[in-house]
């Protein structure tokens, strides 16, 4: 009887993110500012139970994507379900089931952070105990201060207790560690991790490579409003083709097509005082280098030898850094 109330359970729940298990379905999401194209034709599925990030620069379409998905911002064209439903015909609906930390939260001046959850809570018709929150975030110390007497940290971690307050399958997290230290980013990393341990799903926005490696299952990468690659992170890592990336200042810089030709490299770049070449075998690609930069009388300074991040494939992608 049990099992046939799990398996009945299972099934509804199914039904609601579709058969697939997917949290997020989103299908050639467009968003225009005036001339501007903010979103281009962004498709991207996200399982339920993963951490999905969106990593990219600085107006990238990060945010507008999020809002798209969360039912604030109306779509100029495609179509998204979140949770099984469709953001535009079943915002409510769908959004009682989502939460969402905001790139910026307004927290009111008068009310304590105990206050401000409750009240928060009170909007749904399910909320979680205000003390449970408390203590989720880590908080419980500073449950009767007002924000101005909260720390960055303390405050971001308080906008996320808000986030979480109806218990949300899905939780949207829109750079939830950017002007953190390094103490508070850590403890919201944990708080994200265990969060996925107990079957929620997150999407989280980032401009950090560390931060996208570290926590996410699957990263998309956007730029100018697309997402030009999308993985695992190591997936996304491999995708290079290389083992290292060799980072120098070669004086005169020596043509692309010279490096490329580097026993062992796969690919490389001018940044903007130093040269990338990536490579399947370093011994071999750093001696030609030296014989090269010899043989042309080049000078070879600041060579650095690192195993390839994401930063280098966003560079490898772009041709720029990603944190400009
Ligand atoms: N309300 C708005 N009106 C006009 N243009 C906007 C508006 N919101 C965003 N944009 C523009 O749309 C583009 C995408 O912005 P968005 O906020 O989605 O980027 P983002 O990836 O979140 O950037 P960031 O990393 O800085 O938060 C940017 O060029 C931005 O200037
Ligand atoms: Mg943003």
């Amino acid at each position: 009887m049990v099992r046939q109330i799990e398996q009945m359970k299972q099934v509804a729940s199914e039904q609601n993110t579709g058969a697939t298990g997917l949290m997020v379905n989103a299908e050639g999401l467009t968003k225009r500012y005036g001339k501007q194209i903010a979103v281009n034709e962004v498709s991207f599925q996200v399982r339920r139970g993963e951490i999905f990030g969106l990593l990219g620069p600085n107006g990238a379409g990060k945010t507008t994507t999020l809002e798209m998905l969360e039912g604030i911002r109306r779509p100029d064209a495609g179509q998204a379900t979140v949770a099984g439903l469709d953001v535009r015909r079943q915002r409510r609906a769908m959004q009682q089931r989502i939460g969402v930390q905001l790139q910026a939260t307004t927290l009111f001046p008068e009310l304590t952070a105990r206050e401000t959850i409750t009240l928060f809570g009170a909007l749904f018709p399910r909320a979680l105990a205000t003390s449970d929150l408390l203590r989720e975030v880590a908080l419980e110390e500073k449950a009767r201060s007002y924000p101005q007497d909260l720390s960055g940290g303390q405050r971001q971690r308080l906008a996320l207790a808000l986030a979480l307050v109806n218990d949300p399958e899905l939780v949207f997290l829109d750079e939830p560690t950017t002007g953190l230290d390094p103490q508070s980013r850590r403890m919201l990393w944990d708080t994200v991790l265990r969060l996925r341990e107990r079957g929620k799903t997150i999407i989280l926005t980032t401009h950090f490579m560390d931060e996208a490696q570290m926590l996410c299952d699957r990263i998309a990468i956007m730029d100018h409003g697309q997402i030009i690659a999308e993985d695992t992170p190591s997936g996304l890592i491999a995708s290079l083709g290389a083992s290292a990336t060799i980072e120098c200042q070669l004086t005169p810089e020596a043509p692309l097509h010279t490096l490329r030709a580097l026993p062992g490299a796969t690919e490389a770049r001018h940044g903007l005082e130093r040269t990338l070449i990536y490579t399947s075998d370093v011994e071999q690609t750093l001696v030609a280098l030296l014989k090269t930069a010899n043989a042309n009388g080049s000078t070879l300074d600041h060579i650095q030898i690192h195993t390839p991040t994401l930063e280098d494939v966003f560079l490898k992608l772009t041709g720029r850094a990603l944190r400009e």
